[in-house]
């Protein structure tokens, strides 16, 4: 294995979907092919094999090199306190609300943890393939600056002034005459929330060492990553999936392939409107070509422009839930093949 496929794109446009879809081709044509899902549709979970909340992976019944596991950034954030924080500080924080806050709240976070995750899985080398089906909250480049941000964050300016100069060695940490600061303010507000605050995050502080460690890992694993980005023909999806181009290689290499997905036949651009058709029908085929050439113009101007490979994935007349027809909607296209060598 070479590095992770990562699956990214704006929010809806089928990121889930294209996963679960490679993941199901690639498992069938031999390898050991782990999903890293985000909050799949319930259908889409059953055919994964995920029929409960599966946050480990899970081989599929139906195909055996099949391996899924949902990303739960909660249960992730327990782990990642306790691999870099020493024991008592990780019991008080996954017990503490600030720590719950953060790490629901900090944008950065979900997409930390599902990284973290896909490093996890990467570091046990027990899959041929592992795609990673990114966060809807990191719609973008986001996905790939987490852990740079986060130990930012944690190593922070502001984080420093709070816990009282440099960074404390392990002795310090607890030394209460380090946090003048937050001891005043308490004086004044009459109230120990700044001084919980403060305890809080000394905690976080010892995670410093381990996150900017471990995020330099999962750097090093992005650098070696294939990303595939899913959009749609609108808009708004499209002009995200051009930022990949321009921010992508300030952290890994640009795009593999760009895969428009839910796209129209390109048959029906001709579409022929027999003379006895009635006028409403008639208008509305003549709506369908037109938006069928609007999409092709879409993909093509794209390709030039980004000088990228375009993949095809057609509008199905229902959703793609099922081990079947998620893997014709990948067969068609060979994008397996140029994924894996
Ligand atoms: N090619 C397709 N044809 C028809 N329906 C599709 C196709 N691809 C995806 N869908 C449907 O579109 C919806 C959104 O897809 P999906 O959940 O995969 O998107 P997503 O990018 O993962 O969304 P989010 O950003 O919310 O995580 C789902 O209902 C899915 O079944
Ligand atoms: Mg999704």
């Amino acid at each position: 294995m070479t590095g992770p496929i990562l699956v990214t794109g704006a929010g809806g446009v089928g990121k889930t979907t294209v996963s679960a879809a490679l993941g199901v081709a690639a498992a069938q044509a031999g390898y050991q092919t782990l999903v890293l899902t985000v909050d799949p549709a319930k259908r889409l979970a059953t055919a994964l094999g995920l029929d409960e909340l599966h946050n480990t992976p899970t081989a599929n019944k139906t195909l055996p090199t099949l391996w899924a596991a949902m990303l739960d950034s909660e249960a992730s954030w327990d782990q990642i306190a306790r691999s870099h924080a020493p024991p008592d500080a990780a019991d008080r924080l996954v017990n503490s609300e600030f720590f719950h806050a953060i790490t629901r709240h900090f944008p950065a976070s979900q997409s930390y943890a599902a990284a973290e995750a896909m490093a996890q899985y990467l570091d046990e080398r027990r899959w041929d393939v592992i795609i990673v089906d990114t966060p809807p909250a990191s719609g973008g480049i986001e996905f790939f600056t987490a852990p740079t941000e986060l130990t930012n964050l944690v190593g922070g300016r502001l984080f420093r002034w709070l816990t009282g100069g440099a960074i404390p060695g392990r002795r310090e940490l607890f030394n209460v005459a380090a946090r003048p600061a937050l001891r005043i303010v308490d004086i004044a507000l009459g109230s120990d929330l700044l001084e919980r605050v403060g305890a809080f995050l000394f905690d976080l502080r010892t995670t410093y060492d381990g996150l900017r460690t471990r995020s330099q890992e999962i750097e090093k694993y992005f650098r070696k990553s294939t990303t595939i980005v899913v959009t749609t023909s609108d808009p708004a999806p499209v002009t995200e999936a051009a930022r990949f181009f321009k921010e992508l290689p300030q952290v890994a290499r640009p795009p593999a392939a760009v895969v428009f997905n839910r796209t129209l036949p390109t048959a029906w651009e001709k579409a022929e409107i027999p003379a006895n058709t009635t006028r409403p029908l008639a208008r509305n085929l003549a709506l369908w070509a037109r938006e069928a050439r609007r999409q092709e113009t879409v993909r093509d101007e794209f390709a030039a422009r980004y000088r990228t490979k375009i993949v095809s994935i057609g509008w199905q007349p229902t959703a793609p839930t099922d081990l079947e027809s998620l893997a014709a909607l990948i067969d068609e296209t060979g994008l397996l093949t140029d994924l894996i060598d």
